[in-house]
């Protein structure tokens, strides 16, 4: 029989970099894109091989090198569950969220992963388990990552994360609109975070109350979105997004599509995750969806997707 896992993509909608200090961010689950991994029983001695379609990647476990994500996280799982090292698997994984983008494609693959494996393992999974395997492998992509990816991405619902505390989930007053466009550029994000942290050594005082403001901005924006107030929302974003231009992690382009989406109606706009490239979110409406996505188009985004926050 085989087992199968889903993880969905995600942005964060507020707080990003400021949140490596340890100032509280924002990040929202986007199901309309997700990662799935499926388990088949191999003949016995055949080993577990990873095969990834979106990346061409065939790996045999038994031989893949120690920093291989994919075999990180399955030997790590495997390792949890006390399951046999090598176990006759084929694993397939695939996704359909944007990669390189911003959109936690690597870390919804490995989560989805983890989960598949519980799931062949009569385990359940905790989002907490979950999360604490693909932050593993998000240390190979990133270096130091603050940890608010492999929790979206595990949890699946909006969270509220701060370094050093447990991760709060919360729930939406109303449901809400974003339209995601992908600028067709990666976003550097192991770079962007370097970045940030040479200029702050030079100017700390300035970083300091930037990134105490961003953190202002993110409990605001969880009081914004815990009442229903998307117009005070939308404003918020278009602070934060100034704030990244201040500690320069926002690129021309990035400002064309934002620029694009406030004169086509959305009530705020900014680059969402590490910056340098990836994605900007607008919040739109019903109304204003259309039209916000044609502005993008028309700016040069390679992709765009809407996605409603807090329906289910
Ligand atoms: C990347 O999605 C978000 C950053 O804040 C880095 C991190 O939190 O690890 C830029």
């Amino acid at each position: 029989m085989s087992a199968v896992g889903h993880a969905p993509g995600k942005v964060i909608l507020v707080g990003e970099h400021a949140v490596v200090y340890g100032r509280p961010a924002i990040a929202v689950p986007v199901w309309d894109t997700v990662a799935t991994a499926t388990i088949e029983e191999c003949p016995a001695g055949s080993g577990c091989v990873i095969i990834a379609h979106d990346i061409d990647a065939q790996v045999e476990l038994l031989h893949a090198e120690t920093d291989n994500p994919l075999a990180l996280v399955v030997r790590l799982t495997l390792e949890k569950l006390n399951l046999e090292p090598n176990p006759a698997w084929r694993i397939e994984v695939s996704s359909d969220i944007p990669i390189a983008s911003g959109m936690g494609s690597g870390a919804a693959v490995s989560a989805a992963i983890v989960r598949a494996i519980y799931q062949r393992a009569g385990a359940d999974a905790s989002p907490d388990d979950v999360s604490r395997v693909v932050y593993a492998s998000e240390e190979i992509h990133h270096g130091t990552p603050s940890g608010i990816d492999n929790t979206v991405v595990s949890y699946g619902r909006p969270v509220w994360f701060k370094l050093g505390e447990a991760p709060e989930v919360f729930e939406t007053g109303q449901p809400f609109m974003l339209a995601i466009a992908d600028s067709g550029v990666p976003s550097p994000t192991r770079e962007t975070v370097a970045g940030v942290r040479n200029r702050r050594e030079r100017d700390e005082a300035a970083y300091l109350s930037w990134f105490d403001e961003i953190g202002e901005i993110a409990h605001r924006a969880r009081a914004a979105i815990e009442k229903g107030r998307m117009q005070q929302l939308g404003e918020l974003f278009n602070r934060n997004q100034e704030l990244l231009e201040q500690i320069g992690v926002s690129t021309q382009l990035l400002q064309r599509l934002i620029r694009a989406a406030n004169r086509a109606g959305a009530s705020g706009a900014k680059l969402s995750g590490g910056g340098g490239g990836g994605n900007v979110i607008a919040l739109v409406t019903a109304e204003t969806a259309k039209p916000v996505a044609d502005g993008f188009r028309a700016a040069g985004a390679r992709n765009v997707i809407v996605t409603t926050v807090g329906s289910d």
